[in-house]
């Protein structure tokens, strides 16, 4: 099978280095991909929101199966524009399209779905620059601290939260007034503060059955101990020790279930994967957000725990057949540690040279985030530049050796997250 993936992250770069292990894929594609994934597919230099590019290589090089990566073409109709065309129509596609999309594209459609569906989340209003007034009077009688959230897609910037009213009141007008996240604040969920320890869930569905993956917990902030500002994930582990068993099964019948329920009764056609955001308070799962893709880095962890072939379970996925499918998981734990460019999540520099590949570990799987390929030199090319994943017994074993892979590998500016795991 021929197979495209799209994306540039080091979430491509875990599935590509998957997918081709498989011995159904014959050619693979990444657009764009990064030095990593050139060492296991061919890199197209094409746009995730370029959608006449995408469908003339498709057509153009025989593609049978697609995979989208991030949540931009998602949100953007890339499924929708697959759909429409006659000669795309037939091909196999890991993607919702926008209506399903929605439940990462607008905070707010996703808490009115949760509100219908009767899916635990935590209470909320939605306010716009009409109802501004009101917003800033909701906010002087909210207990605090209290949660703001832009509407549509932030690259995960969007969500504030404030520990006092003046902040809160703040915020909301920078969201709404001076439009601080543009389109994506037009609209602003405030809702109820959220105590507890998060996780998240992934779900892959084929809009009529689904599987559950391993579960998988993200060090978001830059700072150690949690803090500093929100990154795209510094980090991360699976499985996620307090979350097994009686917590899993509330998960499942309390909100994997309803969400499902909840798409078809839209009649939502949901094909991929569903990430779930989740608050752990006092041993009940709360939805934070929704996703339509694999995180990055959980995808780092949650992929290489995947023992059965992904190409067959993502092949029975996009037609609709994942009932005859089978998921075989390591009981291993893996871990991830993110190496990231000085100054990230803020200004940085890229085009820095990396080195030491040759040194690491052979345990380590060095999954590329921000890289670029020049004149036979790995040239760090973004904020996030490398993740290096490695499985252990158990988590001390697993990070001792992400964390010997953490010293080998340098580039100017280097920096990472040295206590991944320390709240477990
Ligand atoms: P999101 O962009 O929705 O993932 O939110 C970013 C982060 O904000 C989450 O990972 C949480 O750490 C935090 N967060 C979002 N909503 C809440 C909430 N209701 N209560 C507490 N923390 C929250
Ligand atoms: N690591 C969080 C995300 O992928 O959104």
């Amino acid at each position: 099978m021929k197979i495209l993936i799209i994306g540039s992250g080091g979430r491509e770069h875990a599935l590509s280095w998957k997918l081709a292990q498989s011995p159904l894929c014959k050619k693979l594609y990444v657009a764009s991909g990064n030095a990593g994934t050139a060492q296991v597919a061919e890199n197209v230099p094409l746009d995730g929101e370029d959608f006449e590019g995408l469908g003339n290589f498709v057509v153009a090089n025989g593609i049978e199966l697609v995979i989208v990566g991030p949540e931009v073409p998602l949100v953007a109709g890339i499924a929708d524009y697959f759909a429409e065309k006659e000669e795309l129509k037939s091909v196999k596609l890991i993607a919702p399209k926008k209506a399903g999309a929605m439940l990462e594209g607008s905070k707010d459609f996703a808490k009115e779905f949760m509100n219908q569906a009767g899916i635990p989340t935590a209470s909320s209003k939605t306010f716009t620059q009409e109802t501004l007034n009101e917003g800033l009077e909701y906010i002087q009688n909210h207990a605090l601290p209290v949660v703001l959230k832009a509407d549509g897609l932030a690259a995960g910037k969007g969500v504030i939260i404030a520990e006092t009213h003046q902040k809160a009141k703040a915020t909301l007008r920078e969201m709404l007034e001076d439009k601080k996240f543009g389109q994506a604040s037009t609209k602003v969920v405030i809702e109820q503060y959220l105590q507890g320890i998060e996780l998240s869930v992934f779900v892959l569905t084929d809009g009529k059955d689904y599987v559950i993956l391993p579960e998988a917990k993200d060090y978001k902030r830059i700072g150690e101990g949690d803090t500093g500002l929100n990154t795209g994930g510094m980090g991360a582990i699976s499985p996620v020790p307090f979350a097994q068993g009686d917590f899993l099964a509330k998960v499942e019948s309390q909100v994997v279930l309803p969400t499902l329920e909840g798409l078809k009764s839209q009649n939502i056609d949901f094909v991929g994967f569903i990430f779930i955001g989740l608050m752990n308070v006092e041993g009940n799962p709360y939805v934070i957000e929704y996703n339509v893709r694999m995180g990055d880095p959980e995808a780092e962890v949650v992929i290489p725990r995947i023992k059965s072939d992904l190409v067959e379970l993502l092949d029975l996925t996009a037609q609709k057949r994942l009932s005859e499918a089978t998921l075989e998981i390591d009981e291993r734990t893996a871990t991830t540690v993110m190496l990231v460019s000085g100054g990230y999540p803020e200004n940085y520099e890229k085009g820095k040279e990396m080195t030491g590949f040759e040194n690491l570990p052979s345990e380590i799987i060095p999954f590329h985030a921000g890289t670029k390929l020049e004149n036979d030199k790995t040239l760090t090319a973004g904020g996030r530049v490398i993740a290096l994943t490695a499985l252990g017994k158990d988590i001390k074993e697993a990070l001792e050796i992400s964390y010997s892979g953490a010293e080998v590998i340098d580039f100017e500016g280097k920096y990472f997250r040295s206590d991944i795991g320390f709240d477990l």
